[in-house]
């Protein structure tokens, strides 16, 4: 069938119908849960400036904060922890499971397919309820790194280790890879990496789990549709590529050459660019603000200072903005994490967010259900194929 006689001029059409490309500025939902303002460069959770939370609250505040709406008391804060510690080791049968597993090309792809299997391993499926959804929420939230770490260690040839009672949630990832607690200063930049990671308004993975919660279906299949979504290079795994891209220039000597050669190639530089932010991303500043004041001996403080120079290169070029992703790579890669595994980190940190996002919609739900412009031949007649 000749493909070119169905050619149809995209721009003819787009000037008559009401198709956004990629629905960019189309509000598909009304939330309580963040805003993002693109031309100030902020971001806040429930009314709170991300900058305060990132700077002096918690992971486990900011789950609170994004489940509940509030911030918690020191009773409230105290059980939540408790309730995440007590979910936080995973049903024998999911790392069986892990076990049994070939390798995948990501850990996206492993923990994707473990939080589908979760769905089978839910002590009450039929229950519907917000409270048991809440419930869902919680073991997602405290299981991923869990899972992920466990993935990570076998991949290796070595034992997953438990998550310690005495650990937060951000530190028990590192313990439970690295087999020993972070310092106190890895502490915080990997709570505070969580922080700004959970909760980015209507981002094309939190899309994704609002559509597949708004069919009603159950909350692990909305995660695994937001992980697919969050995997995409230009979505979630722009970390990974970003610091590949770091990695590949090297030195500072090398970054005009490189990133003159991609933009003159049209190549995306990963990293920067975004669909909302119209100036700095607040998150690429906080980040690259607490990476600027480390050690210089950390290896973190070298690849931030390799990313100011691409990031002063790429902006003098072509105006563009780094987001989240760049400064999160040196932040991760800093702390001794693989670099394919930056989006299933991306997804652990995120993983409230998206709770929050499908309790919101379950809670006041829509089918959320888009039309499209026919493009496409009218009136065909049907011919017997020994006529074709
Ligand atoms: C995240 O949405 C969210 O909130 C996501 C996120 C979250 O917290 O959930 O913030 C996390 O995903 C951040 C984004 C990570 N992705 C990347 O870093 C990948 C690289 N960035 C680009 O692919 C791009 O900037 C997007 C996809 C992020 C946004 O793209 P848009 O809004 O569709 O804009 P576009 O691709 O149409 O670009 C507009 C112009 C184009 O130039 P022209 O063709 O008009 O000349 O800007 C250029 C683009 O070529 N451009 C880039 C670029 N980003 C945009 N050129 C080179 N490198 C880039 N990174």
């Amino acid at each position: 069938m000749g493909g070119d006689k169905l050619a149809i001029q995209r721009t003819d059409i787009e000037a008559e119908a009401r198709l956004e490309r990629g629905l960019a500025d189309v509000v598909a939902a009304m939330t309580r849960l963040s805003h993002v303002d693109g031309v100030e460069g902020k971001l806040s959770y429930c009314g709170y400036d991300v900058i305060d939370l990132a700077r002096y609250a918690t992971y486990e505040e900011t789950v609170y904060l994004l489940l509940y709406g509030d911030l918690p008391g020191s009773a409230q804060l105290s059980a939540l922890r408790s309730e995440l510690a007590r979910y936080r080791r995973v049903n024998p049968a999911l790392l069986q499971m892990l076990r049994a597993l070939p390798g995948a090309p990501t850990s996206m792809e492993v923990l994707r397919t473990l939080v589908s299997a979760m769905s089978a391993l839910d002590p009450s499926p039929l229950d519907k309820s917000q409270d048991a959804n809440l419930r869902r929420a919680k073991r997602l939230i405290s299981q991923l790194p869990t899972l992920l770490t466990a993935h990570l260690r076998l991949r290796q040839g070595e034992e997953p280790i438990q998550p310690s009672e005495d650990l937060g949630h951000a530190a028990n990832l590192y313990y439970m890879l690295h087999g020993a607690a972070p310092d106190a200063l890895e502490t915080r930049i990997l709570d505070m990496a969580f922080i700004l990671m959970a909760e980015h308004e209507l981002n094309a993975s939190t899309f994704a789990v609002r559509v597949v919660a708004s069919t009603l279906s159950d909350l692990f299949a909305a995660f695994t549709a937001g992980m697919g979504a969050l995997n995409g290079p230009l979505h979630g795994a722009a970390n990974t590529e970003s610091m590949k891209m770091l990695l590949e220039i090297g030195s500072e000597a090398n970054v005009e050459t490189y990133v003159q050669g991609a933009l003159a190639a049209k190549r995306k530089i990963m990293g920067f660019g975004h669909r909302v932010y119209k100036t700095w991303d607040p998150r690429a500043v906080i980040l690259r603000e607490m990476l600027s004041k480390l050690n210089d001996d950390l290896p973190a403080v070298h690849w931030c200072k390799l990313a100011d120079r691409v990031q002063d290169t790429v902006f003098k070029t072509k105006a563009l903005y780094p987001n989240v992703d760049f400064y999160a790579g040196p932040a991760l890669y800093g702390l001794g994490f693989p670099m394919e595994a930056f989006p299933a980190i991306f997804a652990c940190a995120r993983s409230v967010g998206w709770a929050a996002h499908a309790l919101e919609q379950y809670a006041d739900n829509h089918l959320i259900r888009p039309t499209t412009q026919y493009v496409g031949p009218e009136d065909r007649v049907y011919r017997p194929v020994q006529e074709r």
